[in-house]
């Protein structure tokens, strides 16, 4: 049974709530071109052309969440990326509050969200850089899997129900404490900069210390996951030397099963 409730999200969000679109990104994208204010927040009960990270396709039935946030963070646009670290602590933290204890959350770099191990939700950051290389506009994307998850088994992911989490669990009720732990997450990086979130992120991050591929555009790396670097960058140690620092690519996990 679908629930119909007014949501209730801080002063610092301009709620847009959509029945349908083919993909909420791009219509926050949309609105940030045309001007919309930093914390507009699209809100999508399904999408009918989600999309994930490197252009693969989002599945995006009713019952999950699907939201976009405008931002106009007042930094360069390679520090951005760190905002994509406060939504996955912030999902961490909402996931915390609504589900039993006995759902173990882990971040996979750079962004997605592990529930027991599998992908519960995933981040998709697309910005517009500034004349002065600073951003124009960032826009954060987040599909998280409440009640249904694709079945493929490569895509490893799951959903909160699935994990245990009650069947009245709603995705309005995700996306409200979302936005709670969000907001103070993104004060506490304009405040203290992105070392604390880092720190946060690397107490529960997947695979630290572990052998890892990494799948860069033109080729693929393997070596061990050592850490975050200050800027959000993967740290991977190939022996020898200083480890090297990753700004974009897919991480593989050797445990043969990948
Ligand atoms: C990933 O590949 O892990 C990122 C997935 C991001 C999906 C979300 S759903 C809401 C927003 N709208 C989209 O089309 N994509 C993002």
């Amino acid at each position: 049974m679908s629930e119909e409730r007014a949501l209730r999200l801080p002063p610092a969000y301009r709620l847009v709530e959509l029945d349908s679109v083919v993909s909420s990104n791009e219509e926050a994208k949309r609105l940030a071109v045309e001007g919309a204010d930093d914390g507009t927040l699209v809100w999508a009960k399904e999408q009918t052309g989600g999309k994930g990270r490197q252009g693969r396709v989002w599945s995006s039935p009713r019952g999950n969440l699907f939201l976009s946030v405008v931002l106009r963070p007042d930094c360069e646009l390679k520090q951005a990326a760190q905002l994509g670290f406060a939504a996955a602590l912030a999902l961490g933290d909402a996931v915390g509050s609504v589900a039993p204890p006995l759902i173990e959350i882990t971040y996979k770099w750079p962004n997605d969200v592990l529930a027991n191990g599998r992908k519960l939700a995933g981040i998709l950051l697309e910005a517009q850089g500034s004349a002065e290389g600073g951003v124009e506009w960032l826009v954060l994307g987040i599909g998280a899997n409440v009640k249904s998850f694709p079945r493929e088994e490569d895509l490893k992911a799951t959903s909160l129900h699935f994990e245990g989490c009650a069947s009245s669990v709603t995705e309005a009720d995700l996306l409200e404490s979302f936005a709670r732990h969000f907001l103070s997450w993104v004060n506490t990086w304009l405040e203290e900069g992105f070392e604390p979130l880092r720190r946060a992120w690397m107490r529960h991050a997947e695979g630290k210390g572990e052998m890892i591929r990494v799948r860069l555009p033109r080729e693929t790396l393997e070596g061990r996951f050592q850490d975050l670097d200050a800027g959000g960058h993967l740290l991977l140690d190939q022996g020898g030397g200083s480890p090297r620092a990753i700004a974009v690519g897919d991480v593989f996990f050797d445990r043969g099963e990948d």
